[in-house]
């Protein structure tokens, strides 16, 4: 299983609409496989799959808090098929937009169908933080990132910051 590279932004890649998956083929399970694994070594709870140049709708979680016990979940072709009017406020962070944080207020419930890792249709009910997270993912998969909730003062300063860290990570002194 292979680590991939994670997308961070300005990369425009992360602004594009990901395309729904016809099949949970082999090639989309080895896929997922990645994802994970990827997302585990960043470390983080959630990746989309366009998080690391994939333009398909898939997403992965784990929100357990203890290493020890893993509790990995898949949702491929993800939606949303109704939202709480109440809503919950999570401080959010993003493998993409490293190290910023900000209080975003969603729906604190919703209820998502998906296809599962083995192509099974389901539908849960999430709450609280599988609620956000789901919410916060499938927003990945149509281009939208946490920051676009945010002042456009706040947004501009964040997108500053990171492709300032940015270049500099990438500045080599030989
Ligand atoms: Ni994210």
């Amino acid at each position: 299983m292979a680590l991939k590279k994670i997308l961070t932004i300005p990369d425009s890649i992360l602004r594009q609409k990901s395309l729904p998956v016809d099949k949970v083929n082999k090639e989309v399970k080895t896929l997922m496989d990645d994802m994970l694994n990827t997302m585990y070594e960043a470390p983080g709870i959630g990746l989309a799959a366009i998080q690391i140049g994939v333009p398909k709708r898939i997403v992965v979680m784990d929100l357990s808090k203890d290493p020890e016990k893993k509790n990995p979940m898949y949702f491929v072709n993800p939606e949303i098929t109704w939202k709480s009017d109440l809503k919950s406020t999570y401080e959010e962070g993003c493998l993409s937009i490293p190290n910023q944080f900000a209080k975003i207020d969603r729906p604190e419930k919703c209820n998502v169908k998906f296809l599962d890792y083995d192509g099974n249709s389901k539908e849960i009910k999430a709450e609280g933080l599988l609620s956000t997270c789901i919410q916060h993912e499938i927003d990945h998969l149509n281009g939208v990132l946490f920051i676009d909730y945010l002042s456009k003062l706040k947004k501009d300063i964040i997108i500053k910051k990171v492709s300032k860290d940015k270049k500099e990570t990438e500045r080599v002194v030989v």
